[in-house]
């Protein structure tokens, strides 16, 4: 799911050796350019990108990767549009281009299977991702809470939900604002259709508020089984993060679409 590559470039120029995985023929090959601009300016670490589903990540790298990845940095699509590109045409009006993924009738984009399935693939792919990591190696994803017609989808815990079930141990979640730091304020960096949205919505006496953040959610593997007990040190931090978290909220039940058997 490395798109364009910019995570593999920024790791490299890091002096991080870099794998990235993506479905779409067209991104994977501005990605291995990319790739080659980095190699061309100097960096020297190596920087891999794989063609194929990562649900089927088992598939698609060597073996030699099981258990050497320190940090795993990711992104599920949201839905079959991404940010694109804007063109305002005289009679026509303004028009978006650029802004799918790829062909919106291929299911193997999980921008194109639904919500569920998405949720459940991405629970897949984690589960496959947690092979490749060293023990105590975090996975980094971020995601963008978004709405379905005016209501607003959190899918942030709900991917939270995914990586529990994958058998990742949450450590953090954080907001990364989306916005430009002017000299004396923020601007948010919402598009022209969001705020578009908003504004008609707020004529419609809707009181919305432009989506100005993406949730950061950090997990790691498993460091090891503490002797004796039966239960891991990795599962009670598990649990204290989802008790914190039930006590920040001020409701025990109010975790995220957990599923209550997480919370126990
Ligand atoms: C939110 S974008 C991540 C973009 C990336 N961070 C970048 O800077 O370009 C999600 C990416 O996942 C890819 N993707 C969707 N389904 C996939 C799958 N089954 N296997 C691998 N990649 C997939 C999409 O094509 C898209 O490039």
């Amino acid at each position: 799911m490395c798109g364009i590559g910019t995570t593999l470039v920024e790791a490299l120029h890091a002096g991080r050796r870099a794998v990235g995985v993506e479905y779409e023929p067209h991104w994977v090959d501005v990605a291995r350019a990319n790739l080659a601009l980095a190699r061309d300016a100097g960096v020297r670490h190596e920087g891999h990108v794989f063609h194929g589903d990562a649900r089927q990540i088992a598939s698609l790298l060597p073996s030699e990767y099981v258990g050497q990845a320190a940090l795993v940095v990711t992104s599920p699509p949201y839905g079959p549009s991404t940010h694109g590109q804007v063109s305002a045409v005289p009679g026509v009006g303004v028009q978006k281009y650029h802004h799918l993924y790829g062909n919106t009738l291929d299911r193997g984009n999980l921008a194109n299977i639904g919500h569920h399935r998405l949720l459940a693939g991405f629970t897949r792919i984690l589960a496959g991702l947690n092979t490749y990591l060293r023990p105590g190696g975090h996975i980094a994803i971020t995601i963008r809470p978004w709405r379905e017609h005016a209501e607003l989808i959190d899918l942030p815990s709900q991917i939270l939900a995914c990586g529990l079930h994958a058998g990742l141990i949450p450590v953090e979640r954080c907001v990364a604002l989306l916005a430009r730091a002017a000299e004396t304020d923020l601007i948010a960096r919402g598009s022209f259709f969001q705020r578009d949205f908003i504004r008609k919505q707020r004529e419609a006496r809707l009181p919305l508020h432009l989506i100005a953040h993406e949730d950061v959610l950090v997990f790691r593997t498993a460091l090891r089984r503490s002797a004796g007990s039966g239960i891991s040190t990795d599962r009670r931090d598990s649990r204290r993060f989802l008790t914190d978290r039930a006590r920040h909220t001020g409701n025990p039940k109010e975790h995220s679409g957990v599923p209550e058997s997480w919370a126990a």
